[in-house]
């Protein structure tokens, strides 16, 4: 497995892919890899002749110098799993590399995709997710590049910002990937205990309750509903919504949209976690 660092060693090696006639499937991520992140470099080495993957975290992201501070870092143990899964390459840059001297978000309008919840929520948060993933595309320059459902609305911006920039890159969602549990798989799941890891299954549990009881009850209702059931659990509800699968408008009537997916964030000893999956 090659480790690139800099600018440079990505541009020869997109030569090399060039005069070989390979496609390279990009995954882009901030680390502390699992199973997540590898079904996510598995669908880009079933479609690709080549991967990279990205390990960077990003600065103008984190709206909370704290979350930054306590991300994990667990290097050595993603590159030994990067390897073991078959990676090609993977991109390790530093802040500068990607930055420069301007380390901040681009003016990029959302169009609104980054009204609600994590934009509501984390302030700043989505423009520096279009900023770094918009450098690393244009650094990395891969055919097509493979983000979670488990950050829905990030995959929705994800796809505007290439269209809006014109990047030749294809953009492709791919499903969450769980425990048996249910609980969706997450970096900051490292950050939990054993009991932590077991009172969380209630994120998903409440997700599927809304996806089979959704039609007795208005919106508003439902959400209610599960604000009193997290009121029973020992996580703390940050936000529950509904919102359009398309435009990530908040949804107060089933009947004005086609497919609408559930949003939750909660607190759990005092890590956030979030989670979504379509109601219909
Ligand atoms: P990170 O949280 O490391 O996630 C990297 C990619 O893995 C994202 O596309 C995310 O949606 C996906 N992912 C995380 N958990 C998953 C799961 N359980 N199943 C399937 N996919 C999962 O998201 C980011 O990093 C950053 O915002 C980034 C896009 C790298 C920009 O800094």
């Amino acid at each position: 497995m090659r480790v690139f660092r800099t600018q440079n060693e990505l541009q020869l090696f997109n030569q090399e892919l060039a005069q070989a006639g390979k496609e390279l499937g990009f995954v882009a991520t901030m680390g502390a890899l699992h199973a997540g992140h590898m079904s996510l470099l598995h669908q880009a080495q079933a479609e690709n002749q080549a991967t990279i993957v990205s390990i960077f975290v990003n600065p103008t992201q984190f709206n909370n110098s704290e979350d930054l501070e306590k991300y994990p870092i667990r290097t050595d143990e993603d590159l030994a799993l990067l390897k073991k899964e078959g990676a090609t390459a993977v991109f390790l840059p530093s802040v500068s590399e990607v930055y420069g001297n301007k380390v901040e978000a681009d003016d990029l309008d959302l169009i609104g995709l980054d009204k609600g919840m994590e934009g509501e929520f984390r302030p700043g948060h989505f423009p520096g997710v279009a900023a770094v993933v918009r450098r690393l595309f244009e650094l990395i320059k891969p055919q097509r590049a493979y983000f979670g459902e488990k950050d829905f609305q990030q995959l929705l911006i994800v796809k505007h910002m290439a269209k809006v920039y014109q990047l030749p890159v294809e953009v492709i969602g791919c499903e969450t990937e769980r425990y048996a549990s249910g609980l969706a798989m997450s970096s900051r799941n490292f950050r939990l205990s054993p009991d932590g890891l077991a009172s969380a299954d209630i994120i998903y549990k409440q997700m599927i309750w809304a996806r089979e009881n959704y039609q007795d009850y208005s919106p508003g209702d439902l959400k209610a509903a599960i604000v009193d059931n997290f009121e029973n659990s020992d996580l703390e509800l940050e936000y529950i919504e509904f919102a359009d699968a398309n435009s990530m408008k908040m949804v107060s009537d089933w009947e004005q949209h086609s497919a609408v997916r559930v949003f939750i964030a909660a607190y759990c000893e005092g890590v956030r976690l979030i989670d979504n999956i379509a109601l219909y």
